[in-house]
Order: C-alpha cells, then sequence, then structure tokens
C-alpha cells in the first residue's frame, strides 16, 4: 500500500500562550485534494508552514510522502512546493528569468531550463507577458508565476496557501483550472482557503478548522448534509398556479414555503426520488413551471451552523 502523501499527526504550535494550532491531525491520499478551509487567525499558515518544514512543530508531527518534518525536513523538501500568501517572485526580473533562476537554484541545466520555462509559461497562461518584468503583471498573473516557479522541481506534493486570495473572479477561475490540471497530472494538493466556494469546486476532503482546532470534516457533500436536508425548489410559471401547485407539492406530507413575487415553492426534500415524484405530478396536472431543482445548503450555511459565525473574507479582515 502506497503511503498518504500527506499526514498531520497531532499537530500543535504555541506562541507564548497562544495555542495557534491546538491538536490538528488528517490525512491526504497520493492524488487528493485536501481543502482547508477557515476563517483569518484560524491557523491555517501556521499549520502549512509546520508542514513545509518552516516551523517546527511544539508538538505532533508532519510527514510529507512518506518522510516526517523533523527528522527529515531535507527529504520533505525535494518532494513539495509551497505557494505562500506572500509572493515570492523577484519583481525586477521578467516571469522567463525568475523562472530561469529559481530553476538554476534546483541545479537544472540550461538546455532542460529553456524548454522548462517555455513549458510553464505555456501550461500558465504567461507566454505573451513571460519577457516583461513581474512588476508590470497583474495579480493574477503574479499568481501564476508564483505557482509556476513552485512547480520547477514537479514536486509530488504541493501545498498552496490562500492561492486566490485578493484576486478577480476570473482570475480565480483561471487559477482553478490550472489547478484541475495538476491534480490531474497526479500532484497531491493540500489548499488553505477561506473561500468556501473554492473547497467546494476543488477539494475531494475538506478540514474545518477554527482557533487552531478541527470543527468538522469530510467531503463537500457530507459537510452540505451536515448542514440541513437539501430543499426542492419549484418555480412555476404563471403566479396563478401557485394554490395549486403548492397543494401538490405538500403530498409530500412537508410544509411549503411559498414566495409569491418569485412564483417559487420551497419544500423540504431527501433527494432526486422526491424531486422525479413532484415533477410528475406537476406535469399531469398540466401546470407549466419555469425550473425545478434540488437545492443543497451552501458551505457557507455549513460554516454558519458550525461556528456560530460567518465565514469573514480577507477584505473584511483588513477593514
Ligand atoms: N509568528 C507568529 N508569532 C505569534 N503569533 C502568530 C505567529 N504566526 C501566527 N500567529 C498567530 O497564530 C494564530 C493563527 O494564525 P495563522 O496560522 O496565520 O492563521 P490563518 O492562516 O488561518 O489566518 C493567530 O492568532 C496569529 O495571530
Ligand atoms: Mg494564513
Amino acid at each position: 500500500m502506497t503511503p498518504p502523501a500527506i499526514e498531520a499527526i497531532e499537530l500543535v504550535k504555541e506562541f507564548g500562550d497562544n495555542r495557534a494550532v491546538d491538536g490538528v491531525s488528517f490525512t491526504v491520499p497520493q492524488g487528493a485534494v485536501l481543502g482547508l478551509l477557515g476563517p483569518n487567525g484560524a491557523g491555517k499558515t501556521t499549520t502549512v508552514r509546520m508542514m513545509t518544514t518552516l516551523s517546527e512543530p511544539t508538538s505532533g508531527t508532519a510527514r510529507v510522502a512518506g518522510y516526517d518534518v523533523r527528522t527529515q525536513p531535507d527529504m520533505v523538501r525535494r518532494n513539495m512546493g509551497l505557494t505562500g500568501q506572500a509572493a515570492t517572485v523577484d519583481e525586477l526580473l521578467t516571469g522567463r528569468e525568475n523562472i530561469r533562476m529559481i530553476g538554476g537554484l534546483y541545479g537544472i541545466g540550461r538546455k532542460d531550463l529553456k524548454s522548462l520555462g517555455d513549458r510553464l509559461l505555456e501550461q500558465f497562461d504567461l507566454v505573451a507577458a513571460g519577457d516583461r518584468p513581474v512588476r508590470s503583471y497583474s495579480g493574477g498573473m503574479r499568481r501564476r508565476l508564483d505557482l509556476a516557479v513552485s512547480l520547477i522541481a514537479a514536486p509530488p506534493v504541493l501545498f498552496l496557501d490562500e492561492p486566490t486570495t485578493g484576486l478577480d473572479p476570473r482570475s480565480r477561475s483561471d487559477l482553478w483550472e490550472v489547478l484541475r490540471e495538476l491534480v490531474a497530472g497526479g500532484t497531491t494538493l493540500l489548499l488553505t482557503t477561506q473561500y468556501l466556494e473554492e473547497a467546494d469546486q476543488l477539494a475531494d476532503e475538506i478540514v474545518v478548522i477554527d482557533h487552531g482546532r478541527i470543527i468538522a470534516e469530510g467531503t463537500p457533500l457530507q459537510l452540505k448534509e451536515q448542514a440541513g436536508n437539501a430543499s426542492l425548489v419549484v418555480t412555476v410559471s404563471h403566479a396563478a398556479d401557485l394554490p395549486t401547485a403548492r397543494d401538490l407539492v405538500a403530498r409530500s406530507g412537508t410544509e411549503v414555503h411559498v414566495d409569491v413575487g418569485a412564483r417559487q415553492l420551497t419544500a423540504a426534500a431527501d433527494g432526486i426520488d422526491d424531486l422525479t415524484r413532484v415533477a410528475n405530478w406537476l406535469r399531469d396536472s398540466g401546470i407549466k413551471i419555469d425550473d425545478i431543482g434540488l437545492s443543497r445548503p451552501s458551505l457557507d450555511d455549513v460554516f454558519l451552523s458550525l461556528t456560530g459565525h460567518r465565514a469573514e473574507t480577507a477584505e473584511e479582515a483588513q477593514a
């Protein structure tokens, strides 16, 4: 059996009397994506720093690609890449020069560096900008270059600390696309995020931390199910049909909420079976509908029900 790509084992980090990370354990199988989700100050960066040998655990340990961060830090570093919250690239150099410089530090030969540079610039959509100094790059371009640079040594395990914080929605979804390609190529990913949607989009498993402790874990779907049932949402084409439609939906024995303005009915539902049953009743009674679907609680709802507070965004935290 192959060992997990990443293991956190009872990780603890104290800063004075602040237990920033308070006994965090999880494993990530090879090729999987783990989303470490939590609000500002939850302990995400501190956890990643311990797992990437940048900070020594107060107690507990972690293993990356089977190597222990305490006793085999060199082997850990050789098997991982890290894109931190702060940019690591040199502003004055061009994108291509940055890749060449870091590649040189890894001991990659000149000829290989040339083709590697071409490939990474291509992969991260930076060909046109490759010969411009980084200080002229947009936020999204910098993040992509950061990521390109952390992939120079082709590490099997990649840690990304809030890779899309501060990016506009377009750059964010571009980056998600790049990350999906990496994962398709077999890379194991641990990413931290404050964006519930991001964890939902990318992660196979999510670990939610707050105040240094794990407060929930599971697949995105499992977490959403924890926050309550799905609901069935029907939008009728004509408001006049609302009362009849309401009675039909109520046949499944649940309370039905009517929103007249939106021509919408909402009722608790178990799943697809409920949806098909109601859809059939509506069709048989000749009621025209614009839309019918299941709506599951968002991860935002999950977060609220777990922590009692909404996930704070970076922008709000800075305000
Ligand atoms: N170098 C440090 N010295 C003292 N306290 C720190 C240090 N780094 C982080 N902390 C504290 O540890 C807690 C977790 O911080 P951090 O891991 O950066 O959270 P997150 O990345 O989830 O926003 C916070 O209370 C923070 O103030
Ligand atoms: Mg952080």
